[in-house]
């Protein structure tokens, strides 16, 4: 059923979705899953969309995995029902998606705010990735993408105690862009969106995909890629509209074009 796991909302530009399973603290089941991964794939194509947020409640923004859909699954199980490689369409989004993060942010949850490009959070916020203690390991890139975010020695001592982090904690090794007071996360969250909303769609589209590309590439590939991205900017209307509008000192219109 639509709208059932993920609740949108439109505010201008931004569109704000919301995982929506509040008896379970947002466990992230295969139909939320696959309805958050259609609900970003039709806003993704949507003209009138330039940023996401992504966002829980006050008590949990999600509490990772449904470890009640999992605990029975057999190797062939899991194999067959290859849940995780879901979260590669996610990584697939090209417009910016701003987590906005309250209450408890574990496992997959964690994991599924590290798709995000930025991550704002309430100061009351618990990061962590606890599947050590339930046998498992993070397998929806935490070991990848915190690491990657905190460094390896950061990483590795939580990964491998699965202790819970607050968000200075977050702050402090780099997985939080902002921390902010609990009442307005989600505001502030939204605020940072509209600011990104009202810059050229295809710069912030080119913008989000380049610094992407230096976590999964040599810096010289890197390099050459954003070189390219730059130069086709000037094959837009915006880039046009951009710079005249800094010469004639007024503000820039930019139609995503
Ligand atoms: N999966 C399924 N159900 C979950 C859940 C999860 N990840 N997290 C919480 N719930 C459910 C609880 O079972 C409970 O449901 P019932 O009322 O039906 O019993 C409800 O949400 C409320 O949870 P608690 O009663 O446990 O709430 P609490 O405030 O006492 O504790 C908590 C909160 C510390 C977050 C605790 O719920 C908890 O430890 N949750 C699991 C965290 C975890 O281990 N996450 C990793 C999952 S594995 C994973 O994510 C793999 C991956 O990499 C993809």
């Amino acid at each position: 059923m639509a709208d059932q796991f993920i609740l949108t909302k439109h505010e201008g530009h931004v569109a704000i979705l919301t995982l929506n399973r509040p008896d379970v603290l947002n466990a992230l089941n295969i139909p939320l899953m696959d309805e958050l991964i259609t609900t970003f794939e039709k806003l993704d194509n949507d003209p009138s969309v330039h940023c996401f947020v992504l966002t829980g409640n006050a008590k949990a923004f999600a509490a990772g995995a449904d470890i009640k859909e999992m605990a029975e699954a057999s190797v062939v199980d899991m194999y067959e029902r290859n849940n995780l490689a879901r979260w590669e369409r996610i990584k697939k989004v090209r417009k910016p998606i701003i987590a906005a993060v309250s209450g408890f942010c574990l496992g997959g949850g964690c994991e599924l705010a590290m798709h995000c490009d930025m991550i704002v959070a309430g100061e009351g916020a618990q990061f962590g990735q606890p599947e050590i203690n339930i046998g498992v390991i993070p397998g929806a890139g935490g070991t990848q993408r915190l690491g990657k975010a905190a460094g390896k020695f950061r990483a590795m001592e939580l990964i491998l105690t699965g202790r819970f982090f607050n968000a200075a904690e977050a702050l402090e090794i780099g997985l939080a862009t902002k921390v902010v007071p609990d009442d307005v996360y989600l505001e502030e969250a939204v605020a940072l969106a509209q600011k990104i909303a009202k810059n050229s769609p295809m710069a912030v589209r080119f913008a989000k995909e380049a610094v992407l590309k230096a976590f999964e590439s040599p810096l010289s590939e890197g390099l050459d890629y954003e070189r390219k991205m730059f130069y086709m900017l000037f094959g837009t209307e915006d880039q046009k509209e951009g710079m005249a509008a800094f010469v004639e000192k007024r503000k820039p219109e930019f139609k995503g074009k």
